[in-house]
């Protein structure tokens, strides 16, 4: 492996770096005085960057791809607190290293096998039949996809596999939750957390390596409406009695909570009540980690929008 660039966490102010990053965005831009200039947003495994290139040809602007790792030399500068690339040279990586994009994608941080094993366990446990006929059913399905899709579109969550982690830390502290609340329905707890989201395989459009897009379906229905017409179809498929199709649809449908998040009511039992903030635990908690992971101990984090435009305090102990 001849990988020797900078990863983009390691960069620091005033260096000139080589770097190998995936360009993921780009738009050609003017300056005050007329110049082309190129605004390019790069990732890797360890984070992202803007960087820039001055008096840009719009011949190159053009041959320029999306996706794709580029060799990068650079001089890392600041603007407005932020570090930024300004870029000297930039090439499309060699056919041999553009195979092994897959390195350099942020991705989960476990296993997406064993995630998925961790996934079978916890359906295989329900004890309901027709319940976990049905989830056993809808995940064999989506099996394949969700091994590599991201739980979100945006640049700060595509990680490859996230949609699995989501579920995976879900299920967790779902199980969790019973030791306390002894009296909780766990078939439903545990189905309710293994479909709330798994119509985002079809909200969204993923490559294999979890970047997405919203497919036309997403924009107009989004996966609530989405999973409670797939809840119908496969429920009546199998044979599956009303109660239980309605129960699973109610508690995919309110797991959004408010009708301005997406869901037209609010939860009607406890375990749909769980699911919600349980939803929302993990939401948090990826939004801290990922926020947080490359700011020093004593320093905030960028406004985090997510979080109402939050700047995060890394704990100095
Ligand atoms: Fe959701
Ligand atoms: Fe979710």
């Amino acid at each position: 492996m001849r990988f020797i660039g900078t990863a983009i966490a390691d960069l620091e102010q005033g260096n000139v770096i080589n770097g190998i990053y995936i360009l993921r965005k780009k738009e050609l831009k003017e300056t005050s005085g007329k110049k082309l200039f190129a605004d390019l947003f790069f990732i890797d495994q360890t984070g992202e960057i803007n960087g820039k290139i001055w008096d840009m040809e719009e011949e190159f602007f053009q041959t320029l791809t999306l996706n794709q790792l580029y060799y990068i030399n650079a001089k890392v500068d600041s603007w407005k607190d932020k570090l930024q690339l300004n870029i000297n040279r930039m090439r499309l990586a060699d056919p041999d290293d553009q195979k092994k994009i897959g390195r350099f994608v942020p991705s989960a941080p476990l296993q997406a096998q064993d995630m998925m094993d961790e996934l079978y366990r916890y359906a295989n446990r329900i004890q309901h039949t027709e319940i976990k006929k049905l989830v056993l059913t809808v995940l064999e399905r989506k099996q394949e996809k969700l091994m590599y899709y991201p739980a979100a579109r945006s640049l700060h969550h595509s990680i490859r596999s996230g949609l699995l982690y989501h579920l995976v830390r879900m299920l967790r502290t779902a199980e969790k939750l019973k030791d306390v609340y002894t009296d909780i329905n766990t078939d439903l707890l545990y189905a309710g957390a293994l479909l709330h989201d798994l119509a985002k395989i079809g909200e969204l459009e993923s490559d294999v390596l979890g970047f997405s897009e919203y497919s036309t379906e997403g924009q107009l229905l989004g996966h609530l409406l989405m999973g409670v017409k797939e809840i119908e179809i496969i429920g009546r498929e199998l044979g599956i009695s009303d109660e239980v199709i309605l129960v699973l649809q109610h508690m995919i449908a309110s797991h959004h909570y408010e009708p301005e998040y997406g869901s037209p009511k609010k939860p009607m039992f406890l375990e749909a009540e769980l699911l919600h903030h349980i939803d929302m635990i993990d939401a948090r908690v990826y939004d801290y980690e990922n926020s947080l992971k490359n700011v020093e101990k004593g320093h905030f984090s960028e406004p985090v929008w997510s979080l109402d435009k939050r700047r995060l305090y890394k704990v100095n102990l």
